[in-house]
């Protein structure tokens, strides 16, 4: 969704601005703009689409100056235009901002009454004005800001400039994340870590309902009754090559194919062989809590979602206890039944998706203890949450998730096996589970060794324009995460049932058009999938099979067949995901679709 970078300092703000603005490239947008400072005017440079299109336009008209602000825009309010792009000015004024301003349409009334014009459609373009406005019965640019936004309600990452003051820029938070990065030099303003990597690894995170003064090296941060406030400074350990292709076509392959070693770097550390246990030092739970647990709840969107539901059947088997899993858009808005002593879990790869984060707030106004399965440090879940896992799964950039779905499985494992043994699970089972954790790595590395087998299947099966993905049990969450992979990669129509359901209805959709992706490992349901296989063959189904390694029989149905080693219950149905990533990944580039950055998804979906 929409980034935001500032600058200032010494240098020319310019190449901070396009570098920052590439580095959030990944998030989804469809135009951008930068504008900068320089002898008492601000210049905007804007485009619609790419940001090699406005790169372009400035290799022309190069803007110098030493504070500037950019933004990526993810169209809400008004078409993907250059008009509508960020920044936006009003007289003197220029912003950039994230988020929503709901009551726009009245105080758009209110200023055009007092003689405003507007240019574009955008809500961010009346909150320039109204800061404007403010500005010419407040002194101080923070004072104006803060005037404006006491009248705004809605959501805001907002980075602000005035002519008048080169040597200031002003941010503000309520809702939309936003970070300082702090060298002696220069203050940077990104509403991602990623657009400062390599510039600094000190940052302040804002919180909402804080305002902060930047200048060229320092910064003084306020609340909302103009009151100081005092911040901690965090390191953070983001490297360059995390972000970068590393000789990969694409982040999305790239991000499946690390997964050996995210896999290892989410576990590390927190497995106990000898207890069959893990130990997570964040949970922030009091041992004696374990025992007085009566369900698990957990909120979450998409690909983490789908996490959830997957996550549920493991944590229901290690603990005994119900875990209820709801869409976070849908949770937020209704009356869900919340029992004492349900231990909340929110899961989510940014920490900043709406509707989850809006889910977590609500379940602690209702009292509940709440925990963060969360993948990017310091962001907003994990700093709401009382406790949590990270997932450690390094930056995702791609818009699809891989690698994080991956860790956030894996995060509820490791809640459930050690609440799981402090409750009934046997030592054994425990055992069985940490060694099948451990064997992890190198038997996901053998399925992705196969990769090029699955490329040749990608490229027969890739005409197909509808797919049905079907697994049971544990396999049926990971269908729905396989064909939300293909409808998100490759713009193919893809559902996923439970394979017992076939017969229910779906059946009817099978002909020789239909590609039918069928999960069928070796389980104890093994047989009873074995009808659904042969209902889909005697109808001319386009079949491709994830089956276990050594089982011949299945070539019988189809040539199509991918096979995965044996494993735990617990760790075949996250290597049984990895031949949909790559295929979802294959049939894309077959297709020929924006693979990292699909048609109108943001990676961070931070508004409603
Ligand atoms: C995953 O491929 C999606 N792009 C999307 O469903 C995503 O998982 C969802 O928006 C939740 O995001 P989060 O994990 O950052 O909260």
């Amino acid at each position: 969704m929409c980034g935001i970078i500032g600058y200032i300092g010494k240098d020319q703000a310019l190449p901070v601005l396009i570098n920052g603005l590439r580095r959030m490239e990944y998030r989804g947008y469809d135009s951008a703009g930068v504008a900068v400072i320089n002898d008492g005017t601000t210049a905007v440079t804007k485009r619609s689409g790419k940001i090699a299109n406005l790169a372009t336009a400035l290799d022309t008209r190069p803007l110098t100056g030493h504070t500037g602000i950019g933004h990526t825009r993810w169209a809400t309010h008004g078409a993907p235009t250059e008009l509508n792009a960020h920044p936006h000015q009003a007289g003197h004024v220029t912003i950039v901002h994230n988020g929503i301003i709901e009551n726009y349409v009245a105080l758009k009334a209110t200023l055009t009454a007092a003689g405003a014009t507007f240019a574009s459609d955008t809500d961010t373009e009346v909150l320039a004005r109204l800061i404007e406005s403010e500005t010419k019965t407040h002194k101080s640019l923070e004072a104006a800001v803060l005037a404006a936004l006491l009248q705004v309600e809605g959501t805001f990452g907002l980075v602000v400039l005035d002519d008048r003051h080169p040597d200031t820029v002003v941010a503000a938070r309520r809702g939309s994340p936003l970070l300082l990065g702090l060298t002696p030099e220069a203050t940077y303003i990104a509403s991602d870590a990623t657009a400062i990597i390599g510039y600094t690894d000190r940052v302040v995170y804002l919180d909402d309902d804080e305002i902060a003064v930047c200048r060229p090296g320092s910064y003084a941060v306020i609340d909302f009754e103009a009151k100081a406030k005092e911040h901690e400074e965090v390191e953070i350990k983001l490297e360059l090559a995390a972000i970068e292709k590393s000789g990969y076509d694409h982040f999305l392959l790239k991000e499946i194919m690390e997964q050996p070693r995210t896999i290892a770097d989410t576990l590390r550390g927190r497995l106990d062989l000898e207890n069959g246990t893990s130990h997570l030092g964040g949970l922030n739970l009091p041992p004696d809590y374990y025992q007085t647990i009566s369900r698990f709840l957990t909120v979450a969107c998409g690909t983490a979602y789908y996490s959830g539901l997957l996550g549920k059947l493991f944590i229901e088997r290690m603990t005994g206890l119900p875990v209820d899993v709801e869409v976070a858009s849908e949770f937020r808005y209704r009356n869900p039944v919340v029992v004492t002593n349900t231990l909340g879990m929110v899961v989510s790869q940014s920490g900043e998706t709406a509707d989850t984060l809006a889910s977590l707030r609500e379940m602690k106004r209702r009292g509940i203890s709440t925990l963060g399965l969360v993948n990017v440090v310091g962001s907003s879940v994990a700093r709401e949450v009382d406790g949590g896992v990270y997932l450690h799964a390094g930056p995702e950039i791609s818009v699809a998730s891989t690698k994080a779905y991956t860790s956030q499985v894996l995060a509820q494992i490791l809640v459930g096996l050690q609440i799981g043994r402090a409750r009934s699970l046997s030592i054994t089972e425990g055992k069985a589970i940490v060694q099948a954790l451990q064997d992890l790595p190198a038997q996901v590395q053998s399925v992705l060794d196969q990769r090029d087998k699955i490329k040749a299947i990608a490229k027969k099966l890739a005409h197909l324009n509808s797919a049905m993905y079907l697994g049971r049990d544990t396999l049926f969450p990971v269908a729905l995460e396989g064909a939300l992979k293909l409808k998100e990669c490759a713009y193919v129509h893809a559902e996923a049932y439970p394979a017992g359901e076939l017969k229910h209805g779906p059946i009817a959709l099978v002909d020789d058009n239909l590609l039918v992706v069928f999960l069928h490992p070796k389980t104890a349901l093994y047989d009873k999938s074995q009808s659904s296989l042969e209902q889909i063959r005697a109808r001319g189904g386009q079949l491709m099979i994830v089956g276990t390694e050594g089982d011949q029989s299945l070539t019988d149905f189809t040539d199509n067949v991918i096979y995965i080693p044996e494993a735990n219950p617990y760790t075949l149905p996250l290597l049984a995901n990895i031949p949909l990533q790559l295929f979802a990944y294959y049939v894309a580039c077959e297709r020929g679709t924006d693979v990292d950055q699909p048609r109108n998804l943001a990676k961070s979906v931070t508004v409603e």
